[in-house]
């Protein structure tokens, strides 16, 4: 860690036990090591283990702990659509601090099947609601000063910028796609409990994370692997729209303040000033890969412009002075560093891409196309 962040121990302070809902997606994953490396809190990890989900990263964090750590996190194969077993998990975590990830997280997928991002994000975020409302009216006074549920959101839940401005906490909430209307259904499900029950909440609107362990079906992944392997790189519409990309573990510091540090009922906009058109991001990465891995023409030659996604954002960007000023986040990778070294990562695991492709029975092919 540098000067500027507390470790996750410092941070979590009495709060010893952790439930993460999600904790075997991307950001989630990146949540439990944390927690398993920096604390000694026990992590309980509630996932229904679908297509996006693997353990791997974990794994390798516990055997790098040895026997003693095995008992820290306890994974609790649940869908969140199921309440009474959402009530028995939580009742079984009994925890002090809850940080709720899951969600069908890809909005091409919300387009060709926007059904399940409806029951996971807005109905399994009801039944969490419910069931941690319920727990948290059982602590002993002692626990309930600190306790927190932690609700991990997107910037999609504002919409799409012109060319100017950025989103901050104020923003009118303008969700366009089934994914960003799913997630911002369930922000506004969070402050009703925290509003109606007094359930101490606090909610989090990040921007585009990048970086190792992310099912490979987004932009990065997707275009480090189908340039690697000589085929055509897909960039939707004009190549224009511009993402604020932040490195996963600058969002996880981020994830640990503002649950642990946290103002109960305030929203936090995260992002890293990593604003970059889609065609600047592929661009980037091609010539990266031309660094990195020999081929006989630019890895550039390959990009093909393709139809755009329905409903495509044109600009996200965020203003993340709140949290800067009133918990002292700051990002602590640049996207050009950032970029460079997920490539590699991507580069170095694709048996681990393959693999998860494979069980997911996804093929690298197209996704979110309205017919
Ligand atoms: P991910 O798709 O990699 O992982 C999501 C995890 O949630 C998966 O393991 C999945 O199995 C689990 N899950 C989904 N539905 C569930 C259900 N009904 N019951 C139990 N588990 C379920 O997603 P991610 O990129 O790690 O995103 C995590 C969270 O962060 C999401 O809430 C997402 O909206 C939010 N977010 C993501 C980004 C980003 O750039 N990836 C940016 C801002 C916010
Ligand atoms: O802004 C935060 C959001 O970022 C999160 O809430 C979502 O969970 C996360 O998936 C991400 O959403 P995006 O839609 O922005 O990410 P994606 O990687 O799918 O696409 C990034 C941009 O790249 C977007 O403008 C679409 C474009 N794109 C994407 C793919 C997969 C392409 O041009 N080609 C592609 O093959």
């Amino acid at each position: 860690m540098t000067d500027v962040m507390s470790s996750a121990a410092e941070l979590l302070g009495s709060r010893c036990r952790v439930l993460v809902t999600g904790g075997a997606g991307f950001i989630g994953g990146a949540v439990v090591r944390r927690l398993l490396n920096e604390s000694e809190a026990i992590v309980f990890n509630l996932d229904k283990m679908g297509y996006a989900s693997d353990l791997t990263s974990i794994n390798q964090v516990l055997v790098s702990l040895g026997p003693e750590a095995a008992d820290r996190h306890q994974l609790l194969k649940v869908d969140l659509c199921d309440a009474e077993a959402v009530a028995q998990s939580v009742k079984r975590a009994d925890p002090d601090l809850v940080m709720h990830l899951a969600a069908e997280s890809h909005v091409d997928r919300s387009i060709s099947g926007p059904g399940v991002f409806i029951d996971s994000n807005v109905t399994g975020t009801y039944n969490l609601l419910q069931a941690v409302r319920l727990h948290y009216e059982g602590l002993p006074e002692s626990r309930r000063g600190p306790f927190r549920l932690h609700h991990i959101s997107t910037d999609e839940v504002f919409g799409s910028l012109g060319a100017h401005g950025r989103f901050e906490e104020t923003t009118p909430y303008d969700p366009r796609s089934p994914y960003s209307a799913s997630k911002a259904a369930s922000d506004h499900l969070v402050n009703a409990w925290h509003h109606t029950f007094g359930l101490p909440v606090v909610l989090t609107n990040c921007s585009n994370n990048y970086g190792p362990w992310q099912f490979p079906e987004k932009l990065i992944p997707v275009v480090t692997l189908k340039a690697a392997a000589g085929e055509d790189i897909p960039l939707y519409g004009d190549g224009l729209n511009v993402r604020d990309w932040l490195y996963v573990e600058d969002h996880v510091d981020a994830l640990l303040l503002a649950a642990c540090k946290g103002e109960s009922g305030r929203s936090y906009c995260v992002g890293g000033h990593g604003e970059r058109t889609n065609r600047e991001v592929v661009e980037t990465i091609c010539l990266q890969l031309d660094e990195l891995k020999r081929s006989a023409a630019p890895h550039r030659d390959l990009i093909r412009r393709v139809t755009d996604r329905p409903g495509h954002d044109r600009r996200y960007a965020i203003n993340p002075a709140r949290i800067s000023s009133e918990l002292g986040w700051k990002p602590r990778h640049d996207v050009s560093t950032g970029f460079r070294e997920t490539v590699r990562w991507y580069l170095d695991h694709q048996d681990w891409c393959s693999r998860v492709r494979e069980q997911a029975h996804y093929d690298g092919g197209r996704l979110g196309t309205v017919t």
